[in-house]
């Protein structure tokens, strides 16, 4: 499918899909979000998808939600319309690991929007922040919640009350994010990374994606329980004798998702 708002590409098992809006920093309008949950609900479907990295331009990762966008809507609008929270579910069931490589300013829904990926690769570049109060409102999809149980309750309110960006050096330190590499190589490495995924066995990336958020959700008992259960039913898989079976005969695994 051809989309307005994304350019998007499959290599390697790698699906990279890159916003494209250049003139509005890629600001996530109607449009954007739409394809975005699409492309994703495409790739879970697609067999030639192991892994996938979203990521903006050297600017910008997304400047947040497309405020020309908003700032006519009434409440009606916006509740009635139910705004983005279908295509906020859509990409995050995606089962597929995503990692979110970011360049420049993720603000807003922008931020949001990278937390909503499995893991975060930050450029050195990167400023987040999430400074939806500037405009008299609060974060809309997930900030309040996710940033808090990234960087905790001090800095995430920090963060929300003061409008203030985060640079990539306290993103990492805070937890934010999982490594900071030079801008020049951050390409290089989020798909480096995708592509190390895509060679794992599908069924153990997809229970990990399942187990790790299953910690947001739940408490340390039922979470190491759900986790125990997911270990012991990977037995039951033919990649989990072929990737024991390559370890002992000294050999690279050759998993077939099965
Ligand atoms: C629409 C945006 C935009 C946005 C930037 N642009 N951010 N358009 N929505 N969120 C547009 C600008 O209007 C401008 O268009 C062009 O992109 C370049 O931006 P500049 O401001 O000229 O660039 P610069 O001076 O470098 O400043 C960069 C910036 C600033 C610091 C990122 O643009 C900024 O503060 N943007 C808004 C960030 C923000 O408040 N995000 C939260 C949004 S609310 P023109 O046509 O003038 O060239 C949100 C809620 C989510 O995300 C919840 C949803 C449910």
């Amino acid at each position: 499918m051809a989309y307005k708002t994304l350019i998007v590409e499959i290599e390697d098992h790698v699906g990279l899909i890159r916003l494209n809006r250049p003139d509005a920093l890629n600001a996530l309008n109607s449009q954007l979000i739409g394809e975005l949950a699409k492309c994703l609900t495409e790739m879970g479907a697609n067999d030639k998808v192991r892994a996938i990295v979203v990521t903006g331009s050297d600017k910008a990762f997304a400047a947040g939600a497309d405020i020309k966008e908003m700032s006519e809507k009434s409440f009606v609008d916006v509740f009635a319309g139910d705004m983005f929270t279908d295509d906020h579910d859509t990409i995050v069931r995606c089962r597929k690991p995503i990692i979110a490589a970011v360049a420049g300013y993720a603000l807003g829904g922008g931020c949001e929007l990278a937390m909503m990926c499995d893991f975060i690769i930050a450029a050195d570049t990167a400023k987040f922040g999430q400074p939806e109060i500037n405009l008299g409102v609060v974060a809309g999809l997930g900030g309040t919640q996710r940033l808090t149980r990234f960087v905790g309750k001090s800095k995430a309110m920090d963060m929300h009350l003061t409008g203030r960006f985060m640079d990539a050096e306290e993103a990492e330190r805070s937890g934010l994010v999982s490594r900071v590499v030079p801008a020049k190589k951050l390409m290089d490495e989020a798909m480096d990374a995708a592509r190390k995924i895509a060679e794992k066995s599908a069924i153990s990336t997809m229970v990990v994606k399942e187990a790790v958020n299953r910690s947001y959700e739940t408490t340390l008992t039922e979470g190491i329980l759900f986790e125990r259960r997911v270990f012991y039913s990977l037995f039951a898989t033919e990649d989990q004798k072929e990737g024991m079976g390559a370890f002992l005969e000294k050999r690279e695994p050759q998993f077939r998702d099965k």
